[in-house]
């Protein structure tokens, strides 16, 4: 397989039979943490990077909080199920994920909703610069709403964006002193390349601007550090690493120093100093809270905080050097196995520049991502070539990265890919 970036592989004795894959598994520190979660039996989900399984323990847990905490406390629960701290208190969980101290975290909306509150806040607080520098392949939901505010604001601001694959050095050259913010997803949906993110906060903060991380791809499979990294600001999905179910509540960070400094521009009641002297004039919170609008999903933070909760006493870097492990091992066997069959690494290869997941390569990966998925093997396919397979070291075993790239043999060596039923497109991919 060629790659796009080429390194060596990073040194690791990689298992090249199931009977290996197997006593990795047995050696695994984490390989518990799988019965934790609903895997459907027969099915090998290497797609947590875009929905995370179903935790065990959320059914009941949404059970008791629809029929005791709604059903029998009603309005009470706000205050006795402690419902009104929910935000709060789901998000300073998130921040130990994050490397946030308490405070700085809420678990509230969605990530293009945050994505917008806090992109108006960071230009607010950078008066006078009219950039924005983001990265052409970042998640088209970032860019849109940067083009979205532009145009509700005074439409003199600029989205810079520079080409997919710039590296760390590009972007310290493009933060001239006219950019207001870099805004970037810290692992890219697409290829899975990792930025630095502690040396573009600190070129970006030298410059003059502030950072807004998309933490979508890192929270829950890369150990982060925002308050020692000096991070500004950042935003991140609460459905994929974190289980926390379809369309979940995302999170918002904002740095303790930014906290009153500037306004969300959804001054919701909830944002309010104190919403429930129902004031008529809006006077923000002086905290994070400020960055709340409306009234919490309490049915939704209930399983996002279930999906949270299954990372307790995990330890991030052990979490992180399984996620290595599983990429790497992947890598090689495609390598090995399905060697001339056309595919190209399209993640980087060094594996301290690559988030949880790999991505190939294939003119055809469309109908071979739906031929895996016949043969329940779930990875996912971005447009226009991109088979993407996501390695939630939570509950991903070596055996499944071996039993995937197995099945993907048999795909290409049949042939079946080219079946007519393969090749009709669905609305999501
Ligand atoms: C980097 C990134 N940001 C944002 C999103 C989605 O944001 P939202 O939850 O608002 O749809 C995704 C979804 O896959 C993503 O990959």
């Amino acid at each position: 397989m060629r790659a796009d970036a080429g390194a060596s592989l990073s040194g690791m004795t990689i298992a090249t039979t199931r009977a290996a894959c197997l006593a990795l598994d047995a050696a695994d520190p984490l390989a518990a943490r799988r019965a934790r979660f609903r895997l459907p039996e027969g099915l090998n989900y290497l797609d947590g990077n875009s929905l995370g399984v179903l935790p065990a323990a959320t059914p009941a847990r949404l059970s008791q909080v629809i029929a005791g905490e709604w059903g029998e406390g009603l309005i009470r629960s706000w205050n006795a199920a402690g419902w009104i701290e929910a935000p709060r208190r789901i998000g300073d969980q998130i921040g130990r994920l994050i490397g946030a101290t308490p405070g700085q975290t809420l678990a509230a909306d969605s990530t293009s909703i945050n994505l917008h509150k806090l992109l108006a806040m960071a230009l607010s607080l950078r008066p006078g610069r009219r950039v924005i520098v983001s990265e052409a392949d970042n998640f088209p939901t970032d860019l849109y709403i940067a083009q979205g505010l532009i145009a509700q604001l005074d439409g003199q601001h600029e989205l810079r964006l520079l080409p997919a694959g710039a590296s760390a050095a590009d972007y310290e050259a493009a933060l001239g002193p006219e950019v207001a913010v870099l805004m970037l997803s810290h692992v890219n949906y697409r290829s899975g390349a990792m930025h630095d993110l502690r040396r573009l906060t600190a070129a970006a903060q030298a410059a003059g601007a502030l950072t807004l991380w998309d933490l979508a791809h890192s929270a829950g499979a890369v150990p982060l550090a925002l308050d020692e990294d000096g991070a500004d600001l950042a935003v991140g999905c609460g459905y994929k690493y974190l289980n926390g179910g379809p369309g979940a509540p995302a999170f918002l960070y904002i740095a303790k120093r930014w906290q009153g400094q500037a306004r969300s521009p959804l001054t919701g009641w909830f944002g309010h100093a104190q919403p429930f002297a129902f004031e008529p004039d809006y006077v923000p919170a002086p905290d994070i809270a400020q960055a709340l609008c409306g009234t919490p999903p309490i049915l939704s933070l209930s399983a996002l905080e279930v999906g949270i909760e299954q990372f307790e006493g995990v330890d991030l870097v052990e979490l992180r050097a399984k996620s290595v492990a599983l990429c790497e091992l992947f890598i090689a066997l495609v390598e090995s196995r399905l060697a001339g069959q056309g595919f190209v690494l399209a993640s980087p290869r060094e594996a301290a520049r690559r988030g949880s997941q790999v991505c190939l390569r294939h003119p055809a990966a469309w109908p071979i991502c739906q031929a895996l998925i016949a043969r329940g093997v779930i990875g996912d396919f971005r447009a226009p070539d991109i088979l993407r397979f996501g390695f939630a070291p939570l509950y991903v075993r070596y055996l499944d990265v071996w039993e995937a790239v197995s099945e993907l043999e048999q795909v290409m060596r049949s042939g079946e890919w080219r079946q007519p039923g393969f090749q009709i497109k669905s609305k999501v991919t």
